[in-house]
């Protein structure tokens, strides 16, 4: 994978595929952090005289255009946030457009409209690939965090351009994630929370292979403990994953790697009954519902953070945007922090939580791809990243 900073940009039209996917609240952006991350690629393309050219997705459109769905929010925070001018375009193809991409200056900046907005892009449609391509004589992608989707900007069009390589955010990604999988600083651990099994299963199977420990918790650890026998309540369990979950813990003890479940929880009758919340250790009683991680899980879970080189952690242990029920998740964002360990974060729920704690700086690396970095952390290759290092 060739790096934006191996190719000349002086002059030449520098198409970024940027996962500029953030959300938004009565219009304006409500957490600028994916533009944030894109910027060290951006200024080094504008420094280096190039004609910009942006493209993202915004939301789930369903391949036409919708107000809702504009970047033009996007294009004022992106303004701001470099301080200079960035012009929206009024699609992301077309004649219009490409008068627009031909006329920009050296270090000028345009955003082109939701890629969605096509359903070709989704579609990966080669006619749409060859339109994109037209904007571009570098092709540069950032967006990591829509690298697991083969769609025309992150693929089709990529073999349709001569100069192609990866941003700074891409490559730092790459290199963090990819250290967790490939000779990583022992010990290695991962932490797996959040809500479904069946998300992060195929995860937790890869990861049995890789790391020296593995420790569960959030919903998904009621379906592995009612996979070992134990009674959960009324804990959310997935039925249907207890095959695999059973699986998954027999792999772990044939390999002998630690695959660490609570021992304790909070518990109420209801999420909504934060008022009525207790701690309960081993079986959960009848008409009990789990919803945190207990005290004594905190400081298993902590002693292993405490011994661990290299630490990867996605999905909140508990049901954390309630009060009562957010000791686990802050407990292990703070020993996250406190860590000498490489840390790498990712998912949206995770992350939340580390700002709620006020952590987030005190991380290695805080990914900015959900479905990517588990789809990386599985082993698979990302299509956007195939299509980089294809010759
Ligand atoms: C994300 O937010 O995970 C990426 O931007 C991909 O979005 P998608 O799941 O709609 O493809």
């Amino acid at each position: 994978m060739r790096s934006i900073d191996q190719i000349a940009l002086a002059n030449t039209r520098t198409f970024i595929r940027v996962d500029f996917n953030v959300p938004l609240k009565n219009g304006v952006v409500a957490d600028a952090t994916r533009i944030e991350a894109a910027l060290p690629t951006l200024r080094y393309a504008c420094d280096h005289g190039a004609r910009l050219v942006l493209a993202s997705h915004l939301g789930r459109p369903k391949g036409k255009p919708q107000p809702e769905f504009s970047l033009a929010p996007v294009a004022v925070s992106l303004s701001k946030l470099c301080g200079q001018e960035v012009r929206l375009a009024p699609d992301c193809v077309g004649d219009e457009v490409e008068r627009l991409v031909n006329a920009l200056a050296p270090g000028a900046v345009l955003l082109l409209e939701n890629l969605r907005f096509h359903p070709e892009e989704e579609a990966n449609d080669d006619g749409f690939s060859r339109q994109l391509a037209r904007l571009a004589d570098v092709y540069i992608n950032d967006a990591f965090g829509t690298a697991h989707r083969a769609h025309a900007s992150t693929v089709g069009m990529v073999r349709y351009v001569k100069e192609r390589g990866a941003g700074f955010l891409m490559q730092k990604e790459c290199e963090y994630l990819g250290r967790v999988l490939h000779d990583p600083q022992r010990p290695v651990i991962a932490i797996l929370g959040g809500a479904k099994v069946s998300d992060k299963i195929k995860v937790v199977d890869h990861l049995i292979d890789k790391v020296d420990g593995l420790l569960i918790g959030g919903a998904m650890a009621y379906t592995f403990l009612l996979a070992q026998g134990k009674a959960v309540g009324t804990s959310r369990v997935e039925s249907d994953m207890l095959e695999v979950s059973r699986a998954a813990l027999a792999k772990a003890a044939q390999r002998g790697i630690p695959l660490l479940l609570p021992v304790d929880h909070v518990v109420a009758d209801a999420p909504e009954a934060e008022g009525a919340a207790s701690v309960v250790a081993g079986d959960i009683p009848s008409g009990k519902m789990g919803l945190d991680i207990g005290p004594q899980t905190v400081r298993r879970f902590r002693e292993e953070i405490g011994r661990a080189r290299t630490i990867f952690w996605n999905g909140p242990l508990g049901l954390f945007e309630k009060k009562a029920f957010a000791a686990g998740t802050m407990a292990i964002a703070e020993a996250l922090a406190t860590s000498s360990a490489v840390t790498v974060v990712g998912g949206g729920d995770s992350i939340a939580a580390l700002s709620a704690s006020g952590c987030a700086d005190k991380i290695s690396h805080i990914s900015t791809g959900g479905g990517a970095s588990l789809e990386f952390l599985e082993g698979r290759t990302l299509p956007g990243v195939a299509a980089l290092e294809a010759r």
